[in-house]
C-alpha cells in the first residue's frame, strides 16, 4: 500500500517529540494495518455492488441469461409479481420462449405476451393489469326477488359468459383468477337470482372467475364444508385458479365495491346480512360467503369434512384460520351489506347437534380432517352456459354413537 506506507513515512518524519522511535513505528505498524483492513473493506463493498447491480440488469433485460437460468429464485417463479414499489412485473417462465427482455421493452406495467419471442416486435400488445379499484362499479345496488327470473333472460344479459360459467376481462389482464364455489341441492329458483345478480358485479369487477355448482347427490344430511373442499379440488381440474370464493347460493351482495377476490389473510364478506340486521352477528362469524387464497386454503388443510347438517362448519373455518396464525379481514361495513332471499329450512340439514363440542376440538382434528383427508366421488360434470354443474356423492354422517 503506497499511498499508507508515505502517509506513514510522513507521519514518522513530522513525529517531532523526543519519545522512542520504537513506539512510533509500532503505531505506524497498526495504522497499516487499519488501512489496509479498510481498503479491501471497500473492495468488497465495490464487488458486491457490481454483482447486485448486474443482477438486477439482467432481470430487467435478460442480458445475463447465466445469472437467471441455473436459478429457481422467487423471480423465476411461474407468473411471480416481483413488487417495486407500485409497479408490477409480471412473467411466467414456463410459457414456452418467454423472455423478459419483452418487459423492459414494453414499459413498468407488464403481462405475459401470449406470442413466443421470436422477432423483436411482439405483435399484440400485451394488456395492461386491471385497475386495482374498477371504474365501471356503480356502489350500492337494488336487490329484490319478487320479479320472475328465468334461466334464458340470465342468459340474454350475459352473452360475454363462457360455457361453464367462466369470464375474463377482455381489456385487462386480471389479478386474481377465482373459483366461485356454491354448495347445492335443491335451489334451482336462488340459483336463477345469484347468477342474475352475480355475473354482470363480478364482471364490473374485471377479475377472471368461473362457477362452480357442487350439488350434494341423493338425500342424506347436507355436509356444506366437504362440498366447499370438493368444489376446491374439482375447480382446480378445470383451471390454475389461485382464489376461492365460497358462496352460499341465496347470497347477493348489495355493493358492488366488496371485491371478489383474495386478499393478504383470509376473507369473510358476508359481514352485514339483512337477516342479522347488517350486522355481524358475532365476533368470530365466517359464514356466508368467504374466500382464502390456494396457499391460504392448503395452510388450513382446507375444510373440515365432519360436520354433517346445519352450522359449526363455518366456526371451525374460523378456528383454523386463527389457529395457524392468520385473521380474518373484511370490508367496511358499508360495503359488506347481502341480501338473502328468504326460504324455508332445507330437508336433511337439520341443524347439527354435535357442532358445539366439534368446534372445541378444531386445534386437535384439523391436520386429520381437512383437504388431505378429503374423498368423494364425482358423478357428473355439466357444463351450462352459465356454471359447472358438478354432482358428488359425499356419503353420509357415521352412525350416531349411542347415548348411554
Ligand atoms: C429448479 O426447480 C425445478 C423444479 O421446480 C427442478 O427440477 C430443478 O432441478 C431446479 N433447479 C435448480 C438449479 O435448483
Ligand atoms: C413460487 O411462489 C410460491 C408462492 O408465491 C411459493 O410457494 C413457491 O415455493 C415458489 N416456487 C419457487 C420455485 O420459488
Ligand atoms: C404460464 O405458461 C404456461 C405455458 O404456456 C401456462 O400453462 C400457464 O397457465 C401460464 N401461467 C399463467 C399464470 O399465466
Ligand atoms: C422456442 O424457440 C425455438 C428457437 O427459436 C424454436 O425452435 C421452438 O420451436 C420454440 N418453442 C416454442 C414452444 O415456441
Ligand atoms: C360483450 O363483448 C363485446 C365485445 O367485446 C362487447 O362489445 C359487448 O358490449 C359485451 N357485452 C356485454 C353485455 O358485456
Ligand atoms: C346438476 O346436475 C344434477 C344431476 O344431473 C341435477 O340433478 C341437478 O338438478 C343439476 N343442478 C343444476 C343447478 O343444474
Amino acid at each position: 500500500m503506497p499511498v499508507a506506507a508515505s502517509a506513514l513515512s510522513w507521519l514518522a518524519v513530522a513525529g517531532r517529540s523526543s519519545s522512542s522511535a520504537m513506539t512510533r513505528l509500532m503505531l505506524g505498524r497498526t495504522l497499516e494495518r487499519i488501512c489496509k483492513g479498510v481498503l479491501l473493506l471497500c473492495l468488497l463493498h465495490f464487488l458486491i455492488m457490481m454483482i447486485l447491480y448486474f443482477d438486477v440488469y439482467s432481470q430487467r433485460f435478460d442480458l445475463f441469461s447465466r445469472f437467471n437460468n441455473g436459478r429457481n429464485g422467487s423471480r423465476n417463479n411461474v407468473s411471480g409479481a416481483a413488487g417495486n414499489g407500485h409497479h408490477f412485473y409480471y412473467y411466467n417462465l414456463s410459457r414456452p420462449n418467454a423472455t423478459l427482455a419483452s418487459y423492459a421493452a414494453t414499459g413498468e406495467q407488464v403481462v405475459p405476451s401470449s406470442q413466443p419471442e421470436t422477432n423483436q416486435t411482439p405483435s399484440p400488445k400485451p394488456l395492461p393489469p386491471c385497475p386495482e379499484n374498477p371504474p365501471g362499479l356503480v356502489g350500492r345496488l337494488l336487490i329484490e326477488f319478487s320479479s320472475q327470473m328465468t334461466m334464458e333472460r340470465v342468459q340474454k344479459e350475459n352473452p360475454n359468459v363462457t360455457e361453464g360459467g367462466r369470464y375474463t376481462p377482455p381489456d385487462c389482464q386480471p389479478r386474481w383468477k377465482v373459483a366461485i364455489i356454491i354448495p347445492f341441492r335443491h335451489r334451482e329458483n336462488h340459483l336463477k337470482y345469484w347468477l342474475h345478480y352475480l355475473h354482470p358485479i363480478l364482471r364490473r369487477q374485471r377479475i377472471d372467475y368461473g362457477i362452480y355448482i357442487i350439488n350434494q347427490l341423493g338425500e342424506d344430511t347436507f355436509n356444506r364444508a366437504k362440498l366447499l373442499n370438493v368444489g376446491y379440488t374439482e375447480a382446480l381440474k378445470e383451471a390454475e385458479y389461485d382464489c376461492f370464493i365460497f358462496s352460499d347460493v341465496d347470497l347477493i351482495p348489495m355493493d358492488d365495491r366488496n371485491l371478489y377476490h383474495c386478499y393478504d389473510q383470509p376473507r369473510h364478506f358476508a359481514i352485514a346480512m339483512d337477516k342479522f340486521g347488517f350486522r355481524l352477528p358475532y365476533a368470530g362469524y365466517f359464514g356466508g360467503v368467504s374466500g382464502l387464497s390456494k396457499k391460504q386454503f392448503l395452510k388450513i388443510n382446507g375444510f373440515p369434512n365432519e360436520y354433517w347438517g346445519w352450522g359449526g362448519e363455518d366456526d371451525d373455518i374460523y378456528n383454523r384460520i386463527t389457529l395457524n396464525g392468520m385473521k380474518v379481514s373484511r370490508p367496511d361495513v358499508r360495503l359488506g351489506r347481502y341480501r338473502m332471499i328468504k326460504h324455508e329450512r332445507d330437508k336433511h340439514n337439520e341443524p347439527n347437534p354435535q357442532r358445539f363440542n366439534k368446534i372445541q376440538n378444531t386445534k386437535n382434528t384439523m391436520k386429520k380432517d381437512g383437504i388431505s383427508s378429503l374423498t368423494y366421488r364425482v358423478v357428473q360434470v355439466k357444463r351450462y352456459p352459465l356454471y359447472t354443474n358438478i354432482s358428488v356423492e359425499i356419503g353420509k354422517p357415521p352412525p350416531r354413537p349411542f347415548k348411554g
